[in-house]
């Protein structure tokens, strides 16, 4: 097999959607006809599509939480909480982990031993084995746009099911959900599996359903340099255009440095229109507060979230994804999850009314986030002999496209990240990326001026500091400064 950016046509689609639906039991309660006519039914202010369009046009930022628990009802309730106590904008449903690999029998267990014990034993919804049905029950309880947010390389029976069951959003791609998730998974089989989920978003558009899909944009989390997220986030939308998909979140995590980052949620604005001006695309943007690790102190933690949430806001993102207080221990409590969410609507409203100053600083860092981007997908481009699909595969095999601490043997893991003296993220080993000489100057400088004020050496022991520093109380992990 050799995937190719191509619009799949009808008959190859529906030979494989009997396959896909024959996964699982709950696959035939997928009735695609009787679900369009289920979305048409759906309250205008449940359709993610509309709300994206508002906050863009008013520039404002939507807060969403990220959330799941085993039970239906306990789903239901910790949803309706955080819309009622942390008045999120948009909710989310985070599948759980077997889901996300297709061990839906395990899956199936772990509702079964929740039940038993009266709480939550898995770490997410597993909406497959709930089916459409339920998964309409949730969306009937709640007086907002639902998103499916998971981590799934093969996701085509959990996108037939939760879009049939009323969800208007669906997160991931063949990328970002394969790369940093799974080890053994081909980017080219990942990606022709995300074909079958954008064709199938594809095929309610042309029914007159509109849902929005969002690349998952922080990839591994930690230490991220924007032109990489940058780069496979817009491969992931042309992807998704081709096949039909008419609504693009692509998303960005925060990295900590304010101008770097507001640069890098402009750039993804100006660069992903650039690259998808030949299609029928509303695109928008989200922002993840920091998805790195967290100070195990919870006041420490609302000041990371803080500065994500004013991050977020003067960056004007369509939408932040808020942390919690609890990030440091795993799944949160529905109370900490709230208190996250009212902390970032605290400094987004007292923010919204205010505008990053165009500096010669922030310029220049969009200028640099703007070439390297341009650099690595002219070479994916060239690769693929101008197919994005192929380009993309070809490019993980040379290390063209390369992400930082990815668990993916597909992934060449050459690249090194680490911070320079004021917390940006650049490269200290540049691996295959396809850069020119002047950008690789640029980053070795920085690096050098960092070095030089630590009275150090630029070696691989910074970029273990700075992996720990945010929890450690630090942005920059420099050695002697430690305040946890
Ligand atoms: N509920 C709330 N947050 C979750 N996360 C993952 N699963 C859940 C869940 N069930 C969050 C954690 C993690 C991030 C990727 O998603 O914050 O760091």
């Amino acid at each position: 097999m050799e995937v190719q950016n191509k619009k799949w046509d009808m008959k190859k689609f529906s030979e494989m959607r009997q396959e896909v639906l024959n996964q699982w039991p709950t696959g035939k309660e997928v009735d695609f006809e009787e679900a369009v006519r289920y979305h048409q039914n759906l309250p205008k202010n449940q359709i993610m599509t509309n709300k994206l369009r508002e906050a863009a046009t008013k520039n404002n930022t939507l807060i969403q939480p990220r959330a799941g628990v085993a039970l239906l009802d306990e789903h239901i309730e910790l949803l309706k909480f955080l819309r009622q106590k942390g008045k999120a904008d948009v909710l989310p449903t985070t599948i759980d982990s077997y889901t996300r690999q297709n061990r839906y029998e395990e899956a199936e267990k772990g509702i079964k031993e929740s039940e038993k014990a009266g709480r939550s034993l898995l770490n997410g919804f597993p909406a497959v084995n709930y089916g459409v049905k339920k998964c309409r029950k949730v969306i009937e309880s709640v007086d907002c746009p639902v998103q499916v947010r998971h981590g799934t390389p093969d996701a085509r029976l959990l996108a037939e099911i939760t879009l049939a069951g009323g969800f208007t959003d669906f997160e991931g791609g063949g990328i970002s959900y394969n790369v940093p998730y799974a080890k053994k998974i081909s980017i080219e089989q990942s990606i022709y599996y995300w074909q079958y989920v954008d064709r199938l978003v594809g095929i309610y558009e042309e029914n007159g359903i509109s849902l929005n899909r969002e690349p998952f944009g922080p990839l591994t989390g930690t230490l991220v340099p924007p032109c990489i997220s940058h780069s496979i986030g817009i491969i992931e939308g042309l992807l998704a255009a081709e096949q039909g998909v008419r609504n693009i979140t692509l998303g960005y995590g925060q990295c900590g440095n304010l101008i770097q980052d507001v640069a890098a949620v402009e750039t993804l604005k100006e660069l992903s229109a650039e690259y998808l001006k030949d299609y029928d695309v509303m695109l928008t943007t989200a922002f993840h507060q920091w998805m790195g690790g967290f100070p195990q102190d919870e006041a420490q933690a609302f000041g990371v979230i803080s500065w994500g949430a004013a991050t977020a806001a003067l960056s004007k993102a369509t939408k932040v994804i808020v942390k919690t207080p609890h990030e440091a221990f795993g799944v949160p409590t529905k109370e900490a999850n709230a208190e996250g969410l009212r902390a970032t609507r605290q400094v987004i409203n007292m923010l919204k009314d205010q505008r990053m100053i165009s500096s010669q600083e922030l310029e220049k860092e969009k200028e640099i986030i703007k070439r390297e981007t341009r650099q690595i997908l002219s070479k994916v481009y060239e690769l693929g002999e101008g197919d994005w699909a192929k380009g993309a595969v070809r490019a993980f095999e040379a290390g063209v496209l390369d992400v930082p601490f990815a668990p993916s043997q597909f992934n060449a893991g050459k690249i090194l990240p680490a911070r320079d003296n004021s917390g940006a993220v650049r490269f200290l080993n540049f691996g295959s990326i396809p850069f020119d000489d002047k950008i690789k100057e640029f980053h070795r400088r920085k690096l050098a001026e960092r070095a030089k004020a630590e009275n150090r050496e630029v070696s691989f022991q910074m970029v273990i500091d700075d992996i720990y520093a945010i929890g450690q109380g630090m942005l920059v992990g420099r050695m002697d400064s430690k305040i946890a």
